[in-house]
Order: structure tokens, then C-alpha cells, then sequence
């Protein structure tokens, strides 16, 4: 029998390093909860949150994680606002940490909070007693999306323990590489990492974890492929070849994709370079699960509110 001990109520969620296998279960059972309601049809719309306020700060671009986030804070009920950093006094100057004290002197119970620098989620924490929850902080972790990536493997594959995924791409400014390490080694996955040398980390060489120069000896009998996007607002020019080579070389194309398990589950986080990282054929492929990521994202980020604003789904 499961334990039923974990909670994270009251918590900050700033990164899954820390995370144990509880709590992800925790999480990944609730998020399945959350879909049901996602799915059935009418009324989407839960008591959870009613009198609670959100607010989602993103200091950098978003499409998907702003609107999952925004949407599940509704579908609980609660009030959301979004700010945009192009159109707040962000552009007049103002600190991360006057932001922070304003957004929280309106009496706001979450933070979500997105920004390029790395340890700002945590630097928040510090700040501020609202629970932040954080949707990227520049390539440190990014926990929300590693959380639907194991959602969504698990949706399919019935199991998370013993798969093998290889993740392929720019790992060393990928958010989603770290947190999807730490949450997919903790439970029990095995992790192959692949992609050209400079945007390989070798830090990543521990137990669970294998990082490869070759791409084709990743993906060989891959259960799942998460495919990165190349970071290039986070690259120094010269950190690969061309977008043509890169490819050849590291694409994921119909060809390649042979090499794994004939099942094989693709994602991708999105926003994707199309013909770079992935072709078209791959993306929209009977393999890919790449827009069912997206609706995950809203049943994952409902999870997480409600089980840290409200201590779970009754
Ligand atoms: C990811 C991000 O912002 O870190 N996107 C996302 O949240 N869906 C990955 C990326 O930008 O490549």
C-alpha cells in the first residue's frame, strides 16, 4: 500500500531535487483527478480555490505555461491576474524584489513566477510569504513541465519504473532537462542524455543517468524521446554548427525514430524549431503526444495549486 503521508500543503515549488517519490505520486494522482474534470463535458469549474488570488509574474516569453497556469487557477476558482512584464512598471525599473512586496501586500496567496535569471523562484521564497510556484527560472528547473512529461508518460505507458527515455537536444540550457532529470531518476526511470558536445553538461553523469555524443546510441530501444528545443536566446553564438547540420546529426526525423521501441512515446515541451530539433512528419506522427502535453500541463498545474493552496482534491 501506498503511503498517503505526503503532502504540499503550504509549500513553495521551486525545484524537484528535493521532491521525493511521494510527492510526485502525490501530484501525478491528482493531476489524473484533474483531467477527468478537464474532460467531462460543461461545467469545468471546482469550489478549491474560491477566495483565493493568484498571480502569474513571467518575465520571459510564454504561451503555454502562462495560459495552463491561468486557466487551472480558474477551473479552481480562484481569481487570476497575469502580468506582463512589457506593459508593468517592470519596464520603469522596478526590482524583482519591490515586485514581489507590491504583488504581495494585495493580499496574494501564489505567486507563479517565471524569469531568466537562475535561483530567482528561490531568491522569491525569500522575499515573500505567499507560496511561489515557479514556471522557469532561466536554466535551472522548470518543475511544472517535468511533472506533465512523467504525467503523460505514465498516461501511456501505464508505468513510469524501468523505461528507458532518451532526452535530445541543447540539455545544457534546458530547464526542462534538469528538472525532468531529477523527477525521472527518482522514480526509477533510466535516463539517456544526447547532443552535441557543447551542449552537453557532464554534471549530469550520476547513477540513472547516461549522457551519449551520438544521438542514435539514446534513442536505440527508447521507450520515450523528449525532444528540447534549441535555447537560442540562452546560446553564445558558435555552440553548434549550422541548423542544417545540427539536423542531420541530432534531428529527430521518421528515420532516426526507428532505432526506438516501435511504441515509442515523443515529446516535446514546445515552443518547437521545426526541421530543427524535429520534423513535421514526427511531431504530427501517431508516436507524438506533444499536444496532449498540453492539456497534462492544465490537469498538472491544477494539481499543484490545489494540493499547495488547499491541501488536495476533496
Ligand atoms: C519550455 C521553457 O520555457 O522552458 N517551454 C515550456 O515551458 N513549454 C521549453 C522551451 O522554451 O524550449
Amino acid at each position: 500500500m501506498e503511503k498517503d503521508s505526503a503532502s504540499l500543503f503550504g509549500k513553495s515549488i521551486v525545484a524537484l531535487e528535493n521532491f521525493s517519490s511521494e510527492e510526485i505520486r502525490l501530484v501525478l494522482n491528482t493531476a489524473r483527478k484533474m483531467k477527468q474534470i478537464i474532460r467531462r463535458g460543461g461545467d469545468k469549474k471546482l469550489p478549491n480555490l474560491r477566495g483565493k488570488a493568484i498571480v502569474n509574474l513571467f518575465y520571459e516569453p510564454s504561451t503555454r505555461t502562462r495560459t495552463s497556469f491561468e486557466l487551472a487557477g480558474k477551473y479552481l476558482g480562484a481569481d487570476v491576474v497575469s502580468i506582463n512584464s512589457s506593459t508593468s512598471s517592470i519596464v520603469k525599473g522596478e526590482s524583482l524584489r519591490d515586485t514581489l512586496k507590491t504583488i504581495e501586500a494585495m493580499g496574494v496567496d501564489a505567486i507563479v513566477m517565471r524569469h531568466k535569471a537562475e535561483g530567482s523562484a528561490d531568491f522569491a521564497t525569500k522575499v515573500v510569504k505567499s507560496i511561489i510556484i515557479n514556471a522557469g527560472d532561466g536554466a535551472h528547473a522548470h518543475p511544472s513541465q517535468a511533472l506533465l512529461d512523467l504525467f503523460t508518460i505514465e498516461q501511456h505507458k501505464g508505468r513510469l519504473a524501468g523505461l528507458k527515455v532518451a532526452i535530445v537536444g541543447d540539455i545544457l540550457h534546458s530547464r526542462v532537462a534538469r528538472s525532468d532529470v531529477y523527477a525521472m531518476t527518482k522514480m526509477g526511470m533510466k535516463v539517456h542524455l544526447a547532443g552535441p558536445k557543447t551542449l552537453l553538461p557532464r554534471f549530469f553523469d550520476f547513477e540513472g543517468v547516461k549522457v551519449h555524443e551520438e544521438v542514435n546510441n539514446a534513442i536505440i530501444n527508447a521507450d520515450v524521446i523528449n525532444v528540447l528545443r534549441i535555447q537560442l536566446e540562452r546560446q553564445q553564438a558558435g555552440l553548434f554548427p549550422s541548423t542544417r547540420e545540427y539536423s542531420q546529426v541530432f534531428g529527430i526525423n521518421e528515420e532516426r525514430l526507428r532505432l526506438a521501441k516501435d511504441d515509442v512515446l515523443i515529446l516535446h515541451p514546445g515552443p518547437q524549431n521545426k526541421g530543427l530539433e524535429i520534423s513535421t512528419k514526427v511531431t504530427y506522427g501517431e508516436n507524438s503526444a506533444i499536444q496532449e502535453q498540453v492539456q497534462n500541463g492544465v490537469a498538472i498545474r491544477m494539481a499543484l495549486l490545489d494540493l499547495t493552496l488547499n491541501g488536495g482534491a476533496k
